[in-house]
């Protein structure tokens, strides 16, 4: 084997077109899933403060944002529904009524724009109860707890009448046990055997949800998450939460969130390489990237490329980001900065 001065790993760095020829991994449109949060009772989209671009929209005029994410290439979206905080209640009825503002948003993209646009609709309860958790909270010897049983009879008829709407796919994010496949028996029982589930199968407990619970007003009014969300210290649970979900019926996985969590996806696309895996790059990796450039600390489109190339890099064959506009826009005008 020769070595230096034979061996030379610079020549493929030389020129851009070299390193186009020989780049391993490249971000496109067709990789972006574009969240929307729709909300019940306002007229005009409204600014969430934490994430700065990023609109709750009035399910009248969600099919604007969509024509635009259509024109711009990005096929893909995930709906969030934010219902009046005076209907959300201790099991979150809101979540399941078919008039509430997800099912309408998907009705009405659907008139719209026929089968064109994939729909995925978030399947939790966390914004439709009055106590803002996953789950149900009940009194067990003594303790608080999150019942999991319970809830999935709720998230089971909340994605049924998301699938009745017209979703493509469901996307259970609550990290209930048996959710997967509560969710796909109810389908197929009523008849939705078509419609597919994305399951949030790896989420993590994770900090960087903090500007999304502002956004969608569901921040837990009491506890934390950590006593069914994934705890960060662990890689190799996320296996076994994958076999459960892929045995369950799962179409998609996703690990949740991305970019602190490089490590899962690749594990977890290697040892699953036969299903899509979908990567969340969440709000709070949107807003620091967002506060940073604003500071003119980063270059925004430059590090918003890296990172999404990256979590691509690393094994996510779809991308779920706040990013996906602005990265259609900039890919449009033939932006590449490597
Ligand atoms: C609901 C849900 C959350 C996110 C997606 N679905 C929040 C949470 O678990 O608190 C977070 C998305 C983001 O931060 O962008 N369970």
């Amino acid at each position: 084997m020769p070595l230096f001065p034979e061996l030379r790993p610079r020549r493929l760095r030389l020129t851009k077109s070299i390193r186009d020829l020989v780049a391993e991994t490249t971000l496109t449109v067709n990789d972006l899933i574009y969240p929307v949060f729709v909300r019940e009772g306002i007229d005009e989209p409204e600014p969430i403060d934490a994430m700065p671009g990023q609109y709750r929209y009035p399910v009248e005029k969600v099919t604007d944002l969509v024509s635009r994410a259509l024109e711009l290439g990005v096929k893909a979206i995930i709906l969030f529904g934010v219902p009046p905080a005076e209907k959300k209640d201790h099991i979150g009825t809101p979540a399941y009524d078919p008039k509430g503002p997800v099912p309408k948003a998907v009705k009405a993209i659907r008139r719209e724009f026929g089968e064109e646009p994939v729909i995925f609709t978030d399947v939790c309860i966390c914004g439709y109860t009055s106590h803002g958790h996953c789950g149900i909270p009940i009194e067990k010897r003594g303790r608080k707890l999150i019942d999991n049983d319970s809830t999935l009879k709720v998230i089971a008829r909340m994605a049924v009448a998301h699938a009745e709407a017209g979703a493509d796919f469901v996307a259970p994010s609550g990290m209930m046990d048996g959710m997967v496949q509560a969710i796909r028996g109810a389908l197929d029982k009523e008849g939705f055997t078509e419609v597919g589930i994305m399951s949030y199968a790896v989420k993590y407990a994770s900090g960087f949800y903090g500007p999304f619970r502002a956004a969608a007003e569901s921040a837990p009014k009491f506890g934390d998450r950590r006593s069914y969300q994934m705890d960060p210290r662990n890689a190799m649970e996320a296996i076994k939460e994958v076999i459960l979900d892929v045995e369950e019926g799962a179409d998609i996985l996703m690990v949740k969130p991305a970019l602190a969590y490089l490590d899962v996806i690749r594990l977890v696309k290697e040892n699953f390489p036969h299903y899509p895996l979908a990567a969340y790059n969440v709000s709070g990796e949107y807003s620091m990237v967002k506060a940073a450039a604003e500071k003119g600390w980063i270059d925004e489109k430059l590090v918003t490329l890296e990172i999404l190339t990256a979590i691509k890099r690393a094994g996510a064959d779809l991308i779920l980001t706040y990013h996906a506009l602005d990265v259609a826009r900039w890919l449009r005008e033939g932006y590449n900065p490597f």
